[in-house]
């Protein structure tokens, strides 16, 4: 067995020396030097919108970003799982408890894949989802204003990576633990694994009204890795789809002892039937610890509370919960075509792509015709679940897409390449180089009934000889193609932040119009607003003090501050008067230990300063908000821990 594996490693690895070393290999016509019509493909003209909104994850920067598609512009790097001194994100007293977990401040994260909430199995522009898959957390942005305004840790998970994708309806969530681990947690021989370590699949429901999350089961599975997952849509909405590597249980030099299985499995959650279990009761509640955090947008403030529970179903006591497709060579991707018949399981170290089918697995469950089982999960036989296999079309598939024309594309890390091929005749129709090493792919749309396939963007992980170097570490990137025709064509490089791991898209006019301009004062519940220049005022509570601070074009109010010592923790909660579109406001104060703020209108945001030694100490606006701008300033006054000087305040003297 180990031979085999390491034929197959070999062949692999000499196959990426040659593409990816060496002269690099250019693309036939189109991307070498940029037709003219490719260049026009990618304009989007001074002043003009791009056509899609594009949400690419930030990888190990735990953050998401915003790009215009087809231009590649970046729009906005949105924090979600670090902290962010642009936006004082993780800094200001309002968001630190986003980033709150059950191993106590957690400002990094590695995020992974973003996913847009749907209606009737279309994207519908509501949220977009991500997790964290480092300390398994699943985030939710809001696109009404691109801040993250929840996140919920998931426990019993260790390297949360198949997540964060929907259902349909954005009825749940889902995560699953790439590592297995004990559970509950213990101290015990890592040899003792196999058998005893397990590995969760959790389903968040989503309040179809305001998005709030809730963890509402867990399904404890054997001790293999879960890494992708996809959900069914339309026939096989109900049903979720997860791929499983380390099928062997293996716990050490796992590049050679989990890949000896000829195949591991995809495993078919019935969630219908879970939430059917847990109405019958048919779960056991285990004793849990685990963050879930959620941003109030009148009190523009985050709360963080601690759960304590978990529902948990055992597939062995839950028949027809859980079934797994035996699928070749530790698969990766879990893909669901856009009709719900398909599950592409891309198999690292096969050769071929293996295509399940949904009505065959329904047809060889119903005739329990099974192979086998494992840890009680009835095991299906490979070829009464077999639709179809691509045959040879690529070495290390990793992802599949989908457009709206009955095409798939598959990435190929190994050989570098997009293949595209035909559901159902399973024939390659088209391929194209990346540059280099693709991991994901994204075509708006693609994990839905309705892809929007006019572009593909290729996430790839190397950079090589693209662009200008910049030292040690290059830039990594994504690749935009016209997939409209019979051949793909590169149209654009784009860098990004972080590691471009996953993305999703979708048109435009769907997130456009909703956009929320100004925060209203009147609606703003923060405990420590000011709503006008009147109620600005600051308050000793012993070393505490409170200035509650007005800010508009072009003056803080109060801007004089005097009475403030050494030893006190001074509070800066900073009102932000503007009511017009685009107007924030910063502040910032020397010396202060932390970031500035950046303040939105309508919105109240919280800064400490410990000053550290008596004099007088300037702060200002960070954001270039007027012709005023630079005049946009103040001062605190510090005497010695043992001055008696009473608190006072100004502004011009009032
Ligand atoms: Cu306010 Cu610059």
């Amino acid at each position: 067995m180990r031979k085999t594996f390491f034929s197959i490693a070999t062949i692999a690895i000499s196959a990426a020396m040659l593409i990816g070393c060496g002269g690099a290999k250019k693309d036939g016509g189109s991307s070498g030097a940029m037709s003219g019509s490719n260049a026009e493909k990618v304009y989007v003209a001074p002043g003009e919108h791009d056509e899609f909104y594009g949400f690419i994850s930030g990888g190990f920067s735990g953050q998401l970003a915003v790009y215009g598609l087809p231009s590649g512009r970046l729009f906005k790097v949105i924090p979600v799982f670090s902290q962010d001194p642009e936006k004082a994100y993780g800094y200001n007293e309002e968001t630190k408890p986003m980033l709150n977990t059950s191993y106590g401040f957690i400002p990094w994260d590695d995020s992974h894949h973003p996913d847009i909430s749907q209606t009737n199995g279309e994207i519908d522009g509501r949220w977009v989802f991500i997790n964290g898959n480092n300390t398994p957390r699943i985030a939710k942005i809001d696109l009404k204003t691109f801040e993250t305004t929840e996140i919920i840790e998931i426990p019993n998970s260790a390297g949360n990576h198949s997540s964060s994708f929907v259902t349909e309806n954005t009825e749940y969530v889902v995560a699953g633990t790439r590592f297995s681990v004990p559970i509950p947690q213990r101290d015990m021989p890592i040899d003792e694994y196999k058998g005893n370590f397990k590995g969760s699949l959790s389903f968040i429901s989503v309040d179809p009204e305001d998005g709030g999350m809730d963890l509402s089961f867990q399904i404890m599975m054997p001790g293999f890795n879960y890494d992708l997952a996809h959900p069914g849509r339309g026939a096989s909405h109900g049903w979720f789809f997860f791929t499983t590597y380390n099928s062997e249980e293996a716990h050490t030099l796992q590049e050679v002892n989990s890949s000896q299985n000829d195949k591991d499995f995809i495993a078919a959650i019935n969630w219908k039937k879970a939430e059917e279990y847990i109405k019958a009761g048919k779960f056991k509640t285990m004793p849990a610890n685990y963050a879930h955090n959620v941003y109030d947008e009148h009190t523009h403030t985050a709360t963080s509370t601690m759960k304590k529970e978990v529902r948990v179903l055992d597939p062995a006591d839950c028949p027809g919960l859980v079934y797994f497709l035996p699928t070749p060579k530790s698969p990766h991707g879990c893909d669901v075509d856009p009709s719900g018949e398909y599950i592409v399981g891309n198999g690292k170290l096969s050769a071929n792509l293996t295509v399940h089918s949904f009505t065959k697995m329904l047809d060889a469950i119903k005739n329990e015709k099974f192979a086998g089982e494992a840890y009680g999960i009835p095991v299906l036989n490979f070829e009464d679940v077999l639709a179809g296999t691509v045959v040879q079309p690529g070495l290390g598939p990793l992802h599949t897409e989908f457009d709206d024309k009955g095409n798939a594309y598959t990435t190929f890390f190994i050989s570098s390449e997009v293949v595209k091929w035909k559901l159902g005749t399973w024939e390659v129709l088209d391929r194209k180089p990346t540059y280099y090493s693709v991991g994901h792919l994204m075509i708006p749309g693609g994990n839905s009934r309705k892809p929007f396939g006019k572009y593909m963007v290729a996430l790839n992980k190397i950079t090589k000889d693209r662009y200008l170097p910049t030292g040690p570490e290059l830039c990594q990137s994504a690749q935009l193609y016209d997939i409209t025709g019979d051949k793909m064509e590169l149209l654009l490089d784009f860098p990004t932040i972080g590691e471009p791991h996953y993305a999703a898209g979708c048109p435009a006019d769907l997130i456009k119009e909703n956009q929320t301009k100004i925060y209203k004062l009147e609606e703003n519940k923060h405990a420590w607003v000011a709503k006008n220049e009147k109620e600005a005022k600051v308050t000793r509570k012993g070393n505490e003090v409170h200035v509650q601070m007005t800010m508009i074009r072009s003056h803080f109010a109060p801007d004089n501050i005097e009475g403030v010592k050494v030893g006190d923790k001074v509070y800066f909660h900073v009102t932000n008067l503007e009511q017009d579109f685009d107007v924030p406001h910063g502040f910032a104060m020397i010396g202060a230990n932390t970031s500035e703020l950046l303040i939105m209108p309508g919105q109240t945001e919280t800064f400490i300063w410990e000053p550290k030694q008596p004099g007088v100490w300037p702060m200002y606006c960070t954001d270039f908000c007027s012709a005023l701008h630079q005049e946009m300033q103040g001062y605190v006054r510090v005497s010695p821990a043992s001055s008696n000087i009473e608190l006072s305040w100004s502004l011009d003297g009032e």
